[in-house]
């Protein structure tokens, strides 16, 4: 209902304005009318006029000036697409984003190995190392330009760079780079020269299993330190080495014998350390206090919690729990953190289910059983500001793409999306919309997977049109390295790959390209994944196409 006075109003808006403006146009022509008697113009008021009308140009005239005459500072233009190529190399499984040349475009990382470069001047004998040789390189993310690139190591087993959340904490960046031998190599990203690096201390059939950035810092140098988990013959242990300097600190420390590779470093909601690790169909966990404590003989200032040394098993270093234990995911494949409602959560993933265990109880908050995950979840958001997991189940022909809430493990979304086996991992870009647009690789339709040669095809979703994906690329060489990123805060979004030879023993041709997601979006074949087509192919492209992209906050 309209209030009576309100229908009034509207029916006659200009009733009451119109009279009162009537009789202020009355009393102002009785007041002053021009004719009457014209005041005199003094000089005064001509010179203020002057003074009005000078102030008023050079106030213009500075308005121009800064808007039009002093340049904007330059903001370097993104190349679309660009590439750089390698001969008879191999590339690495790796690509990390940086701002090398402060240009606040995104430049990436990547690793290769070869025997000669063709653009680098120093070879891998100037390094002291026997060719060929693994070089690190940097490339301008606005045109594909070399920045650096020089050789670092006979050979990466492992590699790993600072994360931009640590680097907001005052971590120092760095890429630690691991050699099959133990070595370990700190690179300053910013320049590709070594910051440190450690000769080996391990011992002959040690192979090295993980490695583990921003540990509380140890040796008081003020910056995190970094663990090195290695397996000797059937024993897992650990070397911890200085973050400032790369020397060791303290001795081997030992983590008992079933331990497995993918370890975690978890802070409880009380700020308690613990290190937790899949080991035999279970889940072990150290408190880093003591296992500090028992490397370098000092006491840690560390904390312990007590509900978790109660489930740790003294002996075993298991996670007691009876609930786990009852609803065991089996071997666990995966162990990632992921935010919870307070602090991080822990998302496991099985061979035979998935569940998400609250970060200080334990207690499972979901369990997926049925499930057969082969690859590392990824996280995005499916609606607005809420997580979602994307997880394979199966493999090869059986592959299925499933997104899960996060917060109650409900299937939101899931889609049968057959791929070769090893195929690049699903990525997501968050939108403006504050959901995510997802990546995923496939086969495209119709395609055996036993055809030589088969092209894998990239496929965008978001979730607005659930009924629909966009084929974005049909890629015929093998991919080593995906990553979709957004190389300018809240700018178009990219996809960068690293391609070469499936053969380490084979060199052949590198390549590293980015393609901007949208003028792929042109070029796309859409694909509808029900029967109903409630839009045509271009009105869903213009959809996507129109999507706008923003940071990682
Ligand atoms: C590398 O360069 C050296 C000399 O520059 C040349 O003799 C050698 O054949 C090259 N090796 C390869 C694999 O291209
Ligand atoms: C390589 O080139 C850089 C400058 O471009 C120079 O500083 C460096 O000394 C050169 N290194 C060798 C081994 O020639
Ligand atoms: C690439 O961009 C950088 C700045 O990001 C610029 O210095 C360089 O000249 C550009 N190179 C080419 C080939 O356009
Ligand atoms: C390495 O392992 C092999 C077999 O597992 C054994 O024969 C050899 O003695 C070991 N070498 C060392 C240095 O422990
Ligand atoms: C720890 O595990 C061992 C071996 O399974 C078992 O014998 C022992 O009773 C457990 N200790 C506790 C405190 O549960
Ligand atoms: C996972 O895949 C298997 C085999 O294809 C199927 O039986 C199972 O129902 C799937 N699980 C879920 C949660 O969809
Ligand atoms: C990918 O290949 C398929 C089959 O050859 C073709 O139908 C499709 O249009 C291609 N997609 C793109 C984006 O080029």
């Amino acid at each position: 209902m309209v209030d009576n006075k309100d229908l009034e109003a509207e029916i006659h808006p200009l009733k009451n304005d119109d009279r009162q403006s009537q009789e202020n146009l009355q009393s102002r022509s009785d007041k002053e009318d021009p004719c009457k008697s014209p005041p005199p113009r003094s000089r005064l008021s001509r010179c203020r006029t002057v003074a009005f009308f000078v102030s008023l140009f050079i106030c213009l005239l500075v308005v121009f000036v800064v808007s039009f005459i002093v340049p904007c500072p330059d903001r370097p233009a993104s190349q679309r697409t660009w590439r750089i190529d390698y001969n008879t190399a191999v590339a690495y499984n790796f690509l990390a984003m940086e701002d090398v040349n402060r240009d606040r475009i995104q430049d990436i990382l990547f690793l290769y190995k070869t025997a000669n470069s063709s653009n680098s001047n120093r070879s891998c004998a100037d390094e002291g190392f026997s060719s060929p040789c693994a070089f690190a390189a940097a490339v301008s993310g606005a045109n594909g330009s070399l920045l650096w690139e020089r050789p670092v190591a006979q050979d990466v087993t492992l590699v790993q760079c600072t994360s931009p959340q640590q680097r907001d904490s005052g971590v120092l960046s760095a890429c630690i780079l691991v050699e099959g031998s133990g070595l370990v190599i700190a690179l300053d990203p910013f320049t590709g020269e070594a910051l440190w690096s450690h000769p080996s201390s391990l011992g002959g059939n040690t192979s090295i299993l993980s490695l583990l950035l921003g540990l509380p810092d140890v040796d008081s140098d003020g910056l995190p330190d970094l663990l090195v988990l290695t397996r000797e013959d059937k024993e897992m242990s650990c070397y911890l080495y200085s973050g400032g300097t790369g020397s060791q600190v303290g001795s081997k420390g030992r983590l008992g014998t079933d331990g497995e590779k993918d370890v975690l470093l978890h802070v409880t909601r009380t700020g308690a350390h613990y290190l937790l690790f899949p080991c035999a169909r279970s889940l072990c966990g150290w408190s880093l206090k003591s296992l500090l404590e028992g490397m370098t003989g000092r006491e840690s200032h560390l904390q312990r919690d007590l509900i978790w040394e109660r489930t740790i098993n003294t002996t075993t270093y298991r996670l007691v729990c009876a609930r786990l234990l009852y609803h065991s995911p089996r071997a666990i494949r995966y162990q990632m953190l992921v935010p919870g409602r307070a602090g991080e959560d822990l998302l496991l993933v099985g061979s035979e289910a998935c569940m998400l265990l609250d970060g200080q109880d334990l207690v499972p908050r979901w369990i997926l059983g049925d499930t057969q995950v082969f690859r590392k979840p990824i996280l995005g958001h499916y609606k607005p500001d809420t997580l979602a997991v994307v997880i394979e189940n199966g493999t090869g022909i059986n592959r299925q793409v499933l997104l899960l809430g996060l917060e109650t493990g409900a299937i939101l979304w899931h889609q049968p999306l057959p791929d070769l086996p090893r195929g690049p991992p699903s990525a997501s870009v968050l939108t403006a919309d504050h959901r995510s647009a997802f990546f995923f690789w496939g086969l495209p339709e119709g395609v055996g997977t036993n055809q030589m040669d088969t092209p894998r095809s990239l496929y965008m979703f978001h979730p607005t049109l659930p009924g629909v994906l966009l084929e974005l690329a049909n890629v015929s060489v093998n991919i080593i390295a995906f990553q979709a990123v957004l190389l300018e805060p809240s700018r178009h979004a990219a996809y960068i790959l690293l391609t070469g030879p499936e053969n380490p023993a084979a060199p052949g041709l590198v390549s590293v390209t980015k393609h901007k997601v949208r003028d792929s979006i042109l070029d796309s074949r859409v694909v509808y994944l029900g029967r109903d087509r409630d839009n045509s192919d271009q009105a869903v492209r213009d959809h996507f196409f129109r999507l706008r992209y923003r940071s990682e906050s």
